[in-house]
């Protein structure tokens, strides 16, 4: 039986609906060729600053059980680098490229939207708003996405400059979700993407220390999987724009998950630290669940979940 992977999230078409999520696939480009970038639903770059940034000092990442801590940095190259020395190769690659921004203020978030407005080779951008491992706003000590008019003013400040779909990513780290989406939507967002990782600490008995260079860091695998479709259930409610959902997603089934919570793709993030293949074996195995299941389109898994218990299955 035919199946169709294609998916519509408003106005960004994507052949199928598994990407690869932000900070985890560096900048796209470091596993071409092996992984045929234009089998992916599309690459989502690691977050770019106007200014190049060094990130923060080792330990970055600490296995812990069923997931890592990671505490990086934000390191990257700056936007205009990764545009003169990514971008081209992207573009061969046939890599569907959303690149992934930080804004230090809404003027510069403006700037730096302005500047991949021009550029014909991004499909989208999606506003990192909900970064655990850079400083918090002064004043509020917040990150943008706990706080509905920040977050509201970013996208704003975002959306003033380009037409391109803007993608706002979420926290999972708040009271109420909802509230934070409905924020990024109204000031016009045209897709959701959450989760980013969740605020953790992991400490060493011994030197009483953070087994990262910094106190804190995010937590991402498949231990926050649950938590993660919880919140795409629940944004789901809030708000009528497309949603990416990410969050522990290892296998196909995971991805099925994200669906039926409401998401209409999934990003996948500490997968690619095991396998850089794995979001490629997802393409295929969702091809054979929905030839198993006799389900011809993802667009019929969206939001499906069905109320009551699975008892007996
Ligand atoms: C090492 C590492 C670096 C990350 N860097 C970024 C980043 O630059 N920008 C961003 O929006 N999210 C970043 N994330 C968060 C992921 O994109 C994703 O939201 C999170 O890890 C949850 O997905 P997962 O459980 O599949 O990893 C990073 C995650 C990891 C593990």
């Amino acid at each position: 039986m035919p199946v169709d992977l294609r998916v519509r999230l408003g106005a960004l078409e994507l052949a199928n609906p598994v990407l690869v999520a932000a900070g985890t696939f560096g900048y796209g480009l470091e596993f071409e060729p092996r992984i045929p970038l234009h089998k992916l639903g599309g690459v989502v770059t690691k977050t770019l600053t106007l200014h190049p940034r060094q990130g923060h000092p080792p330990p970055r990442l600490v296995p812990t059980p069923a997931g890592m801590l990671n505490a990086v940095g934000l390191q990257n190259v700056g936007l205009d680098a990764f545009l003169r020395d990514a971008l081209p190769g992207l573009a061969r690659a046939g890599a569907l490229l959303i690149v992934s921004v930080l804004g230090e203020s809404p003027d510069e978030l403006t700037a730096m939207c302005r500047r991949l407005e021009t550029e014909a080779g991004v499909s989208a951008i999606e506003l990192n708003l909900s970064c655990p491992n850079i400083a918090p706003m002064a004043g509020s000590g917040l990150m943008v996405a706990q706080d509905p008019d920040a977050t509201a003013m970013m996208v704003q400040a975002a959306r003033a400059a380009t037409a391109k779909p803007l993608i706002a990513k979420l926290s999972p780290d708040v009271t109420d979700i909802g509230v934070i989406a409905q924020a990024a939507e109204r000031a016009g967002a045209d897709i959701l993407s959450l989760v980013n990782t969740f605020t953790g600490m992991s400490l060493d008995p011994d030197t009483r220390r953070s087994r990262l260079g910094s106190l804190t860091g995010g937590l991402g695998g498949p231990a926050i999987r649950p938590l993660a479709v919880y919140r795409v259930w629940q944004v789901h409610h809030a708000v009528r724009c497309p949603l990416i959902g990410l969050g522990g997603v290892l296998h196909a089934e995971d991805a099925v998950e994200f669906f039926l919570a409401g998401a209409s793709a999934v990003a996948m993030g500490t997968a690619n630290f095991t396998d850089p293949a794995a979001a490629v074996h997802v393409v295929r195995g969702l091809e054979r669940y929905l030839a198993r299941h006799g389900i011809g389109s993802i667009h019929e898994l969206i939001g499906a979940v069905q109320e009551g218990h699975a008892v007996g299955r």
